[in-house]
């Protein structure tokens, strides 16, 4: 029997109700969450704008939990400082938010938090190829950056691909997949060696008292 791996839980905040961001963030730990999935937006990078570090800051008491801090923003360098002050553990970029991905994740590692990049559909798993033992996780985009709800995009054999680089280097590399997960969707990426699964709409869905429920489905969702 394949060994099943330690799969972990972030509900993106992205859809909780923004006029009550510290109920969800306290709600979300208390029903199991491992990471709290913060999307950053810029409306430049992507066409949407969210949240900036004064909120996250304003975020950090009511967990304990990863925050796990996804920067869709260009250019990126210029806050990386202000994101790890303000209490993320997990700062994720992409690689075309900025000139020089080496050197951001230089300076991410350097404000002491965890570096993660960020893969959108289009973008080749051999993006990560002379970064990754700076790394500590490598997220998939299976929808393009921007927007919850949206569908599932397969890319399994890209996931794969990830899967083999990151076996290959001697530290703990996370493989994050972020869009479009649902208890039907999570068993194909965590099949192809995902384990950490990013879900907004999945663990949102049905208010604060679904959040339990709707992130062990996703937890215990096998094919
Ligand atoms: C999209 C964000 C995702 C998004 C996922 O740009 O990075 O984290 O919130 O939402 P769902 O789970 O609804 O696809
Ligand atoms: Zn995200």
């Amino acid at each position: 029997m394949t060994a099943v791996p330690d799969i972990r839980i972030a509900p993106s905040i992205l859809s909780a109700d923004f006029a009550a961001l510290g109920d969800a963030v306290r709600g979300i730990d208390a029903a199991g969450a491992d990471y709290i999935h913060v999307d950053v937006m810029d409306g430049h990078y992507v066409p949407n704008i969210t949240i900036g570090p004064s909120v996250v800051k304003a975020l950090r008491p009511h967990s304990k939990k990863i925050f796990d801090v996804h920067l869709m923003i260009s250019p990126v360098d210029l806050f990386l400082e202000d994101f790890a002050k303000a209490g993320a553990d997990i700062i994720t970029v992409h690689p075309e938010a900025g000139p020089h991905v080496h050197r951001t994740i230089q300076t991410i590692k350097g404000l002491g938090k965890k570096a993660g990049l960020a893969l959108n559909p289009a973008t080749p798993p051999d993006m990560i190829a002379n970064v990754i033992d700076m790394l500590d996780l490598v997220l998939v985009m299976t929808v393009n950056p921007g927007f919850g709800g949206q569908s599932f995009i397969p890319l399994l054999d890209k996931i794969r691909a990830v899967k083999t680089m990151i076996d290959g280097v001697d530290h703990p590399v996370d493989l994050q997949v972020d869009g479009g997960i649902t208890p039907e969707t999570a068993p194909l990426a965590i099949e192809a060696g995902a384990n950490v699964l990013v879900a907004g709409t999945a663990v949102f869905k049905d208010g604060p008292d679904g959040y339990a429920a709707n992130i062990k489905a996703l937890r215990e969702a096998r094919a």
